[in-house]
């Protein structure tokens, strides 16, 4: 049932599998030679679905962390004033890392990131989004695994919320704002 305020479906579940499937594939293909597992770090809370679905598509052995930054408060445009609200437990020292987000837009919450998880010198790191969208960027930053590059909508479902709502929903909205 589609909710109200949800102008389009932009990405069906189908199409959200196959997705992921993909993306998975590609990834452990990448990985293919890890020395010891793969550190997948998902930015909270969005990108929470989306990393349950694709840690059981990498057939590579890894182990699951998290992180949460902020940046939006409860608007639907950036700030570009990211927080750290919580940290990952992992040292990263020497490790193989791949950071997870649900969605890239300006770039900011994704670049501040990377640059943090830098400086604790991995052996590599590597960063994957369900979602981009490219002619929002501010930042520039390296998306090496992505999975659909969409308009400049504000979409929800699947993770991304506004407000904290619509995460449940299966499938990718455009939002009527
Ligand atoms: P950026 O720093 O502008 O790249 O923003 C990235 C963060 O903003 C993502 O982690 C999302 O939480 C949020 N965000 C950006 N665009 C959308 C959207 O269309 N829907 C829901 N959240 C979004
Ligand atoms: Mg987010």
């Amino acid at each position: 049932m589609q909710q109200p305020n949800i102008t389009q479906i932009l990405i069906s579940e189908d199409e959200i599998q196959q997705i992921v499937q993909r993306m998975g594939a590609e990834i452990t293909t990448h990985y293919s030679s890890l020395e010891k597992e793969l550190i997948v770090i998902g930015l909270l809370r969005g990108s929470f679905i989306f990393m349950a679905d694709l840690i059981r598509e990498i057939q590579a052995p890894l182990v699951v962390d998290f992180m949460t930054v902020s940046s939006y408060g409860d608007g639907t445009v950036s700030s570009g004033d990211v927080k750290i609200v919580m940290d990952v437990d992992s040292s990263l020292e020497g490790r193989d890392v791949l950071l997870v987000e649900d969605i890239v837009d300006t770039g900011r919450t994704f670049a501040k990131v990377v640059r943090m998880i830098n400086n604790r010198k991995p052996r590599s790191l590597k960063t994957c989004t369900f979602l981009n969208k490219p002619s929002a960027r501010i930042s520039d930053v390296q998306v090496d695994f992505c999975g659909k590059d969409i308009p400049d909508e504000f979409v929800v479902g699947y993770g991304l919320d506004y407000s904290q709502r619509y995460r449940e929903l299966p499938y990718v909205g455009i939002l009527q704002l």
